[in-house]
C-alpha cells in the first residue's frame, strides 16, 4: 500500500488556513482520495484535551517553556494516535498547523530560539516530515484585522503585531531554507484564488 500524502497548512493568524484546509479536503475527496483533516494543537482525544490547556487563560500565565512542552505533548499523542496510522493506511493527511508553528510561535514569537524546538522535534517526530508545507502568508496587520472581525479568539490572537512579525519572518526563513518542501502562498488574495493554487500544488505531488 502506498503511504498517504502528508500536507501541512501553516501561517500566522488570519491567513485562512482552516477554510483552505476544508476546501482542499473537499477537492481531494472529490478526486476519489481518502482524506483525513486534522489540526494542531489537537487531532486526537488526548491531544484535544491538551489543546484546551494550552489555549486557555491561567491565573499565573503560561510561560514559554510550559507552552512548548504542552504543544509537543499534544503533538506526540496526535502523531501516535492519528497521523502515522492514517498515512500508513494510505490516507492523505491534511494538518492545520504542525511543527513549523512551534518554530514560528515558541521559537521566534516567544523567543525560545530554534534549539529547544529542534530537540523536541527529533524526540517526537523521528524521521516523520510533511511532504509539503503550504505557508499561507499574510501581513500581520491584515491577518489581525481579519481575526478581529471573526471573534472566537484565543491567547495567541491577542499578541502584538511585533510578535506576529517574528512569527511571519520565521515561517518565511524556514520556507526559504528548504524550497523543495515549502511553498509560500500569498494569502491576501481572495479565498478562491488561494484554493486554486493549493489544489495545483497538491495535484503535482505524486
Ligand atoms: P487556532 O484557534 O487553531 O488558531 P489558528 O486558526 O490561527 O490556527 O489556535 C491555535 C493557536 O496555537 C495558534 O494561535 C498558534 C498556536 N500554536 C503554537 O503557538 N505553536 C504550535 O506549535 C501550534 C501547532 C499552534
Amino acid at each position: 500500500m502506498t503511504r498517504g500524502r502528508f500536507i501541512v497548512l501553516e501561517g500566522g493568524e488570519g491567513g485562512g488556513k482552516s477554510t483552505q484546509a476544508r476546501r482542499l479536503r473537499a477537492h481531494l475527496e472529490g478526486a476519489g482520495r481518502r482524506v483525513l483533516l486534522t489540526r494542531e494543537p489537537g487531532g486526537s482525544p488526548l491531544a484535544e484535551a491538551i489543546r484546551a490547556l494550552v489555549l486557555g487563560a491561567w491565573p499565573e500565565g503560561v510561560d514559554a517553556t510550559t507552552e512548548l512542552l504542552l504543544i509537543f505533548a499534544a503533538r506526540a499523542a496526535h502523531v501516535h494516535a492519528t497521523i502515522r496510522p492514517a498515512l500508513e493506511a494510505g490516507i492523505d493527511v491534511i494538518c492545520d498547523r504542525f511543527v513549523d508553528a512551534s518554530y514560528a510561535y515558541q521559537g521566534a514569537g516567544r523567543g525560545l530560539g530554534a534549539a529547544p524546538v529542534a530537540l523536541l522535534e527529533q524526540l517526537v517526530l523521528g524521521d516523520l516530515r510533511p511532504d509539503r508545507v503550504l505557508v499561507l502568508d499574510v501581513a500581520p496587520e491584515l491577518g489581525m484585522q481579519r481575526i478581529a472581525e471573526r471573534g472566537d479568539n484565543n491567547r495567541f490572537d491577542a499578541e502584538s503585531i511585533a510578535f506576529m512579525q517574528r512569527v511571519r519572518a520565521a515561517y518565511l526563513a524556514r520556507a526559504a531554507a528548504a524550497p523543495e518542501r515549502y511553498v509560500v502562498i500569498d494569502a491576501a488574495r481572495d479565498v478562491d484564488a488561494v484554493a486554486a493554487e493549493l489544489v495545483a500544488i497538491v495535484e503535482a505531488l505524486r
